[in-house]
Order: C-alpha cells, then structure tokens, then sequence
C-alpha cells in the first residue's frame, strides 16, 4: 500500500493508484473531463490538476495521470491550483462557448468566460480531448476518426471529414465524449452518426431495433458467433 496526504488527511491505496483515484475515494471532490475509465488517458483538458510537494520542492499536475507515492503532500485548493484550474476553464470555455457541461462546471468553479480570450464559435463543444478517438483504436478496434489539421483548426473527425468505410456506428464515440460534442441521431431504423447513416438490426424476439447491423457483423466477424445469434437484444437472451 501506498502512504500519503491529501489536504491534510491521511490516505492509504494499493500501489499503482492514480492521484484522482485515490484523492475521490477518500471523498474529496476533483473536476475533471477527459479522464474516462474505458480509454486510456490523456491528460489532455487539465481540470484535474493538483499542487504536490515531495521533499522541498512543490510542483503542479495532473491527477489523472500521476501515481500515488509514500510520502507525498498532495494540496488540491491551494492558491497555486485554483489559478491554473480557473485558467483552464477559462481556455475551454474560449474554445467551446456553447458548451453547456463546460458553462454548468464554470459556473460551480466560480468562473467566468473571459473577454481577453476570444470565444471560437466554430469548434462546437469539443476539446480535442481524444477520448472518442481513443476507444474507436483501443476498445472498438476500427479507427474511423482521428484528430486532423494543426493548431487552431484541430478538429476530430473521419479522414478528410468523408463517410468512413470502416465505422461501424456503434455509438462509443458518443458515450464516452465529456462535452456531447458528436451529434448521433435515431429513429427506429436508423441511426446516423459521421455523416453515415446505419440500419439498425430488429431483435428477432421481440422486434425492437437494438444496434446496427454494421456493428452486429463486425463482431460476428471477429468473434466468430454467428450473426443470427447475435440479432437478439440483450433484454431477450
Ligand atoms: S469529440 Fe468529445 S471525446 Fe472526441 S475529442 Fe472532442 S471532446 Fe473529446
Ligand atoms: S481529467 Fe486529468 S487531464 Fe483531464
């Protein structure tokens, strides 16, 4: 086990523990966006950011990313944090004005969007985060969308904004992005997600649309189960 101090209290966590792990189970609230447990991290919108001290020397970063160590003092209010959290959002909310988690989480920090930031209007409500990116490689395996172009023009996306071939419109994307950027619409039949739209597979129980059939043949098709074994909802198998 791990041995260390959060705001003064004691903590105890099996080695390997990340900061915003360790520092949440003992009940002391963190904000954070891009740290999603089925994709691997990123570290990428900077929320969770915390002070540690190890020794003499004090240093900023990222709960999300950093392990628990014996002996450290982790701060997670000091003066140093609020003003690099209040900075972040600020920033985020700059890139995704529109963005009403971002606004709802400003608005709990006490912070507002700040005139010296100029606010985008055409980046919806993404903040290149790569978590939908990320579970399409590592968990869906199909790699459909990517984040594309440099600078400020970053956008994620398919290549070259096109119907991907190879999505399968199973909709994780959507699931695990912190700020509801990706837009995936359903009616009975269909669902349209990047531009494509799916057919979706009827339970052959009890008849209701359940998933695409795109996505039902790919796991066929990697699993080897057969498809029509597949074509049943989850309610009814
Ligand atoms: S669409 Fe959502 S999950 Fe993907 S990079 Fe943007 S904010 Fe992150
Ligand atoms: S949650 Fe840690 S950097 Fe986003």
């Amino acid at each position: 086990m791990i041995n260390f101090t959060v705001d003064g209290k004691n903590i105890s966590v099996p080695k390997g523990t990340m900061l915003l792990e360790a520092i949440r189970g003992a009940g002391i609230s963190i904000p954070s966006l891009c740290a999603h447990e089925s994709v691997s991290r990123s570290g990428a919108c900077r929320l969770c950011v915390v002070e540690i001290k190890k020794g003499n020397r004090t240093r900023i970063v990222t709960s999300c990313l950093y392990a628990a160590e014996d002996g450290l003092i982790v701060d997670t209010k000091s003066e140093r944090v609020q003003n690099v959290r209040r900075l972040v959002m600020q920033l985020l909310l700059a890139r995704c004005p529109d963005s009403d988690v971002l606004q709802k989480m400003a608005t709990e920090m006490g912070v507002e969007a700040q005139a010296r930031f100029i606010a985008d209007t055409d980046k919806g409500k993404c903040i290149l985060c790569r978590s939908c990116v990320r579970v399409c490689e590592e968990i869906v395996g199909v790699s459909a969308i990517g984040l594309f172009s440099r600078g400020s023009d970053k956008t994620v996306g398919t290549p070259f904004m096109e119907k991907s071939d190879v999505c399968i419109g199973c909709g994780a994307c959507v699931y695990v992005c912190p700020t509801g950027h990706i837009v995936m619409t359903s009616t009975e039949d269909k669902r349209k997600i990047w531009g494509r739209t799916f057919k979706m597979q009827a339970c052959e129980k009890c008849g209701k649309y359940f998933a695409p059939v795109d996505q039902l043949k790919y796991i066929s098709k990697k699993t080897g189960t057969p498809f029509k074994e597949l074509a049943i909802c989850t309610n009814c198998r």
